[in-house]
């Protein structure tokens, strides 16, 4: 059971993830992709950097699955997305950052960006996935490139291609099989798994060290203040 992919391709956008948000014939698998966007949108509320050359893309997934278990899909989106990078530059040493970052060298090469949209209050809720991968060029210093660690140029159709076709068997198995497998492939490739952290929830920061990911792909982690067991369901991620 894989995903049927319905591409619409576009040469520029105000922001993929809005326009598919806007979209009122919304089906599973339903892509929208833009060459160049002029206002991408990231977490928070955060901008992300449009270069043509790039990756930007949304898509429309109805997943057959309890909305608790949501932030498994984040994390599967995130698995697709390191596999792909990892299909161009093998020995690139790319990591996954909770909840759906994914960093090569300690520098964001990729974000995500999931949201939920209700069309019908009988139906499923639908997420759109959003998802940038600097292919070609990156802002700055802090971000990394897929071009400069594959040292050739990064054609994004065929990227986008392998990364649908990567998501699709993820997903799958997600739904087949359940998370159990795919949470342990998650941890083995996971940036700062027994670190001490802090997550930024809104504006509450907590620490602790980051012991490990639960079933519904939330983090968990020893808290400093009480030494007890805390469970996080969203967050921004720092190394102390
Ligand atoms: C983040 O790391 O904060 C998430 C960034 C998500 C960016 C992508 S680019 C394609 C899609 N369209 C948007 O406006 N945002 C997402």
């Amino acid at each position: 059971m894989s995903i049927r992919w319905s591409i619409e391709t576009h040469n520029i956008l105000s922001s993929t993830q809005r326009s598919l948000l806007e979209r009122k014939d919304l089906s599973e698998g339903l892509v929208v992709q833009a060459y160049s966007q002029q206002a991408g949108r990231g977490r928070y509320g955060r901008e992300w950097f449009n270069a043509e050359g790039n990756l930007f893309l949304s898509f429309a997934l109805q997943p057959a699955i309890e909305p608790e278990r949501f932030g498994q899909i984040s994390l599967c989106v995130g698995l697709a997305v390191l596999r792909t990078i990892k299909d161009y530059a093998s020995t690139a040493p790319v990591v996954l950052k909770w909840p759906n970052d994914v960093l090569v060298d300690d520098k964001k090469i990729s974000g995500i960006l999931i949201e939920s949209k209700t069309v019908d209050h009988k139906d499923a809720p639908f997420l759109i996935v959003g998802i940038g991968v600097n292919l070609n060029s990156a802002p700055d210093e802090q971000f990394a490139s897929l071009k400069d660690r594959a040292h050739k140029d990064i054609d994004v159709d065929s990227f986008r291609d392998k990364l649908l076709g990567a998501f699709s068997i993820i997903y799958n198995q997600l739904i087949t099989e359940g998370f159990e497998a795919l949470r342990k492939q998650w941890l083995i490739n996971s940036y700062h798994k027994g670190q001490h952290i802090a997550v930024k929830i809104g504006e509450k920061k907590v620490s602790g060290q980051f012991v490990d990911i639960d079933r519904f792909g939330y983090l968990r982690l020893i808290c400093d203040e009480d030494n007890k067991m805390k469970t996080v369901s969203s967050g921004d991620v720092f190394l102390v």
